[in-house]
């Protein structure tokens, strides 16, 4: 799995072979950029969701629900997972939390929506952890691992593991029957999920720790776009093959 938040992109990922793609509520500050997930709101994701779906043929596409569009009630989950299938074209839904959000994901999946949790470094609870720190360990590890058989009980089709212990995410991959999506997680989850621009280096060093990049796009864009900035000063471009008679 990896993010996509427009159509271009998408195709592109679709035809590399990846199976399926999530416009992540990380799109508040790849693609809007805020310092936080928190001020996305639904009516900006869901255009970027309708974008994904038009650029993709079968690829899953899932919806990240956003922060204060689904914590108040399953109710309102129910609400803003229907828009993003509905408005957006989503195939399933990605929601945030523990055991606080089992009644929403009950509801969701009895009302035929897939829906993924998402334990561990939850950004949405950013504030509450005080920063971007690695979750599950010692004692937390129980509650997490308690957490994620309660969400396949609840009808959870699969669980997002964000930066915990490599060996608690084994632990829970093992313990399932719904596939695990790892990312800072570790070898032993199911699946890995990476945010696009820091896999092909588009976001500014530094990078998480659980970050490789695969290649230095920043670079390649900066320094093409300056070559073809001198190219435009210097007249060397538009040329005559660039010309219409
Ligand atoms: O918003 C997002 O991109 C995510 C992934 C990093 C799992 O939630």
């Amino acid at each position: 799995m990896i993010t996509a938040y427009d159509a271009l992109t998408a195709s592109i990922f679709e035809s590399a072979g990846i199976p399926s793609l999530l416009v992540g509520d990380s799109a508040a500050s790849v693609i809007y950029g805020h310092s936080t997930t928190l001020p996305v709101t639904v009516d900006e994701l869901i255009p970027l969701v309708q974008a994904v779906v038009r650029g993709t043929q079968k690829a899953l596409v899932i919806a990240d629900l956003p922060f204060g569009s689904y914590q108040a009630s399953p109710a309102q989950a129910l609400e803003t997972a229907a828009r993003f299938m509905k408005e957006g074209g989503a195939h399933a839904v990605k929601l945030e939390g523990g055991a606080a959000v089992l009644p929403q994901i009950e509801l969701l999946a009895n009302s035929g929506i897939p829906v993924i949790g998402h334990l561990g470094l939850t950004p949405q609870s950013v504030n509450l952890f005080g920063g971007y720190r690695v979750q599950g360990r010692g004692e937390q590890g129980e509650l997490l691992t308690r957490d994620a058989k309660a969400m396949e009980s609840a009808g959870a089709c699969g669980v997002v593991l964000e930066v915990v212990p490599s060996a608690l995410a084994a632990k829970v991959s093992e313990m399932l029957t719904i596939p695990t999506i790892g990312i800072g997680a570790g070898p032993g989850t199911d699946a890995q999920v990476i945010v696009w621009q820091d896999l092909l280096g588009v976001t500014a060093d530094p990078a998480p720790k659980f970050v490789r990049r695969y290649a230095d796009l920043r670079t390649i864009m900066s320094d093409a776009v300056r070559a073809w900035g001198e190219d435009v000063v210097s007249g060397n471009y538009p040329a005559d093959e660039h010309t219409y008679e």
